[in-house]
């Protein structure tokens, strides 16, 4: 099996690090999340209104790229389909489209040559689940799922045509827009009246993404073990990265949100901090993953302000620190970073980056680093970081003694100005 699963090209992935997510459909409307109409049963007659009524006149995507750029994000992975069944493009294969509710234009086309224009990648994610179309089972997900007539009413529905009708977009959507990067297909749950690999025929599904984008990216969903380039973490961050059964790391991406829930959410109040996010950032890259950060925007189709306000202070942060993420992965083994601290390294530069998440009083000690530190510094103003090792401080109790193989950094005593400071390290 592992020859019929050709790798996708990870390369320029592992080190871009930062990517946007965007949810966006006609559940920006009812504006409580994207899982809408599984979460109130909606019946698909009820749901209509929203796409008679989508239209986002303020839509404007160079916006949209212009400040996942300045965010420092490196490529976009935008829902051409969500769960739904909407779709953002002019599929010949549904009326289910943007181009025919009253705002009357494919928003994928234009949104896509904005992200490259500002020259970030672009990544399809495609949902399996599909609640709008005719020969999609009912199953245990599907909003309707506890109404009896309309299940005994439905029972004809034939998974073989849905799986045609994902090949069909499918080929449409690797075939009509270019080079494509990342195909993100969403989600297996072969659970009891659920549906896996049988179902969307996933191993057809594969070869064709192969065959028409051989080095696509190809995600982690569709139930077909071995398949995939990319494991992708759902709001969580794996405590120590990700490793296959025989201790190799595995590539992996790390999906969060700002506040919850995926498509835009109205009253939602959970919004992360700027400093959180940033963190969050820090952890993923520190583990050797890369965080795809999602904005859901609103029906009128701009980002939420919230959502601008913490991309914006993630920007200021990522113009000064951007290269402790960029190209940087895990630390070796051997270099523990101290406690409130994560480490990131570049093993092109040698470079070793400490992010430093509480700020110490002064001093802070890195152990097995003893003679491997050439120079240092604060990386958001390069400033110098003077640092001593236990040969060289004498012990007089007035001063703190370094520990045995370790390097004491000394540091300023008031934080710098920003979110998480980070002290370059040039290694040896
Ligand atoms: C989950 C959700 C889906 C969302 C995805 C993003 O699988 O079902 O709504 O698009 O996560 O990772």
């Amino acid at each position: 099996m592992a020859d019929f699963f050709k790798k996708g090209d990870t390369g320029w992935f592992q080190k871009d690090r930062f990517g946007m997510f965007i949810h966006w459909g006609i559940y920006a409307l009812p504006a409580r999340q994207a899982w809408i109409r599984y979460k109130d049963r909606i019946k698909i007659e009820d749901y209509k209104k929203y796409f008679d009524h989508f239209y986002p006149d303020l839509y404007d995507p160079k916006e949209w790229a212009r400040t996942a750029k300045k965010a420092g994000m490196k490529y976009l992975v935008i829902t051409t389909k969500h769960h739904d069944g909407f779709c953002l493009w002019d599929s010949k294969y549904t009326d289910y489209k943007a181009t025919n509710t009253p705002y009357g234009k494919d928003v994928l086309k234009p949104m896509i040559e904005a992200f490259r224009n500002e020259g970030l990648r672009v990544g399809f994610y495609y949902s399996l689940i599909d609640w709008h179309h005719h020969e999609f089972p009912i199953d245990a997900l599907h909003p309707q799922r506890d109404d009896k007539a309309f299940r005994k009413q439905e029972k004809h529905r034939d998974i073989t045509k849905y799986a045609e009708y994902m090949r069909n977009q499918v080929r449409e959507l690797l075939t009509d827009f270019g080079k494509i990067d990342i195909v993100w297909f969403d989600f297996s749950y072969p659970i009891e009246n659920g549906k896996g690999r049988d179902d969307w025929e996933s191993e057809k599904l594969y070869k064709l993404v192969r065959e028409l984008q051989p080095e696509i990216i190809i995600n982690d969903r569709l139930d077909l073990p071995g398949s995939a380039d990319i494991t992708t973490p759902e709001q969580y961050i794996p405590s120590e990265g990700l490793m296959d059964d025989n201790g190799n790391p595995i590539v992996w991406e790390g999906c969060q949100t700002f506040s919850g829930t995926w498509g835009y959410n109205r009253d939602e109040e959970s919004w992360k901090s700027v400093q959180m996010l940033i963190e969050m950032l820090i952890n993923h890259v520190s583990r050797d993953g890369n965080l795809l950060l999602n904005v859901g925007p609103t029906g009128r189709g701009e980002f939420d302000y919230r959502a601008i306000h913490c991309l914006k202070g993630i920007g200021e942060w990522m113009k000064g620190h951007s290269r402790a993420i960029y190209g940087c992965k895990n630390p070796p083994a051997e270099f523990k970073a101290p406690q409130d601290c994560r480490y990131t390294w570049n093993p092109e530069t040698k470079r070793l980056f400490l992010h430093i998440f509480a700020w110490p009083f002064r001093t802070i000690h890195l152990e097995g680093l003893d003679g491997r530190v050439k120079y240092a510094q604060l990386l958001n103003d390069g400033s110098e970081i003077k640092f001593s090792t236990s040969e060289n401080t004498v012990n007089s109790g007035m001063s703190e003694k370094s520990k045995d193989c370790a390097v004491t950094l000394t540091l300023p005593v008031k934080k710098p100005n920003v979110d998480v400071p980070v002290v370059e390290l040039f290694i040896d």
